[in-house]
């Protein structure tokens, strides 16, 4: 099936679809680290290598297909290397989180926001195949995140960490998503070494590219899912009932997140 004409002279679906090809294909580098930091847990380790990783790479590999059909004069395979240049060594055990339940949870906010981002993009997308894609992608990170949780839940019984360590790891491996894996990702796919014609599109600047998709995330971010899977591991027994806790926590997560402005988090 060959994609849409219009698809081609998007700039905005080539660069979404090339970071996240990167992204996606970098998961070895994480399933090693995290392979160690979990070495006593062998259910886990079973999961992220028979499930996590095997899915992980199919979307990967779905993106990095699609763009070879789109954009054929774009060289993926060193431009990825580009990328790992940068990217690898931010995926070594030292920049982990410092316990095994936090580290869960930040995979949590990882697995929240790809999934939330391909949901968007599904609604976005004209393209039957790409929505198709999108919907496959956004139901797995749900499906990850659920583990990512059960994983969370069962470290922390032990760990107990508070309300504000947990708000502390949601918002700083938030802001990484978008200031270092998005960011790194983006970095080569405008350079012309990784181009064997003209772009059939008009070149986005990084800022450019945040702020388009920042816009598509208002329009069509789904807050209710957004919320609930961002903020259930904060719940913790009583005080999560009391109306002056959530009023604090739902200011600090709007500013976060201006998206989900005007949702109940
Ligand atoms: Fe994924
Ligand atoms: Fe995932």
């Amino acid at each position: 099936m060959s994609a849409e004409p219009t698809v081609r002279t998007d700039a905005f679906t080539f660069y979404a679809l090339a970071t996240l090809s990167f992204v996606e294909s970098s998961v070895p580098e994480f399933v090693s680290t995290l392979n160690v930091m979990y070495a006593d847990d062998p259910e886990m380790r079973d999961w992220l290598r028979e499930t996590w990783l095997r899915e992980e790479i199919e979307h990967g590999r779905l993106a990095r297909t699609y763009i070879a059909r789109t954009w054929p004069e774009f060289d993926w395979q060193p431009a990825y290397e580009a990328f790992l240049v940068r990217y690898k060594p931010l995926c070594d055990v030292e920049y982990m989180r410092p316990s095994l339940a936090l580290e869960a949870l930040s995979r949590c906010v990882i697995e929240t926001e790809t999934a939330m981002i391909y949901r968007c993009l599904e609604a976005e997308m004209t393209d039957p195949e790409l929505k198709a894609m999108m919907r496959k992608l956004s139901s797995e990170e749900v499906g990850h995140y659920r583990y990512f949780r059960k994983t969370f839940d069962r470290y922390n019984a032990a760990e107990r960490h508070g309300v504000i360590r947990r708000l502390h790891t949601i918002v700083k491996r938030s802001e990484m998503v978008r200031d270092e894996d998005i960011s790194i990702a983006f970095e080569p796919l405008s350079d012309a070494a990784f181009w064997r014609g003209p772009k059939p599109f008009k070149e986005m600047t990084w800022q450019e590219f945040l702020d388009v998709s920042g816009d598509m995330m208002k329009r069509r971010m789904p807050v209710e899912a957004a919320t609930r899977m961002m903020f259930k591991p904060l719940e913790t027994g009583v005080w999560w009932r009391d109306k002056p806790t959530r009023a604090l926590l739902s200011f600090m997560v709007k500013r976060q997140y201006p998206q989900l402005a005007g949702s109940d988090a």
